[in-house]
């Protein structure tokens, strides 16, 4: 089943976000197999945004993203990696759609609540860079 990488970031963390954004997936009918609250290293933000180390936002970036909790999860569900991202909404929340997480919370592109995994390759990449396999819960939903 596929699998893909959602981060609650510090600004979602600190509005009281998480619960939203998990109710949301939940509902939606996907399953978490892997969560945790965690600070950010430096020297993990870095590798997660290594694409943009050329950006002039690099700096800002890891500095955001490392300067409180952020909560970190393995999502898994049919056709997850793309779902998410429409669920997420468009990177700059003033143009992304209403209804969508970044669309009803999201204000500014450096503060956009949330992060998921872009591609299969990312998802892979992502999952494997923030959770240990046994970090991660297969489970067989009964209910
Ligand atoms: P994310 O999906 O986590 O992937 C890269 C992030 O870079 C993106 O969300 C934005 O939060 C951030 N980003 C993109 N453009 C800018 C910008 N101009 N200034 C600050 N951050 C940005």
């Amino acid at each position: 089943m596929e699998k893909t990488f959602v981060m609650v970031k510090p600004d979602g963390v600190q509005r009281g976000l998480i619960g939203e954004i998990v109710a949301r997936f939940e509902k939606k009918g996907y399953k978490m197999v892997g969560g945790k609250l965690l600070t950010v290293p430096r020297s993990l933000a870095e590798e997660h945004y290594a694409e943009h180390k050329e950006r002039p936002f690099f700096g800002e970036l890891v500095d955001f993203i490392t300067s409180s909790p952020v909560f970190a999860m393995v999502w898994e569900g049919e056709n997850i990696i793309k779902t998410a991202r429409q669920m997420m909404g468009t990177t700059k929340p003033a143009e992304a759609a209403s209804g969508t997480i970044r669309g009803d919370f999201g204000v500014t592109v450096g503060k956009n609540i949330i992060h998921g995994s872009d591609s299969a390759t990312s998802a892979e990449r992502e999952i494997s860079l923030w959770f240990k396999e046994e970090e991660q819960s297969s489970y067989t939903k009964k209910v």
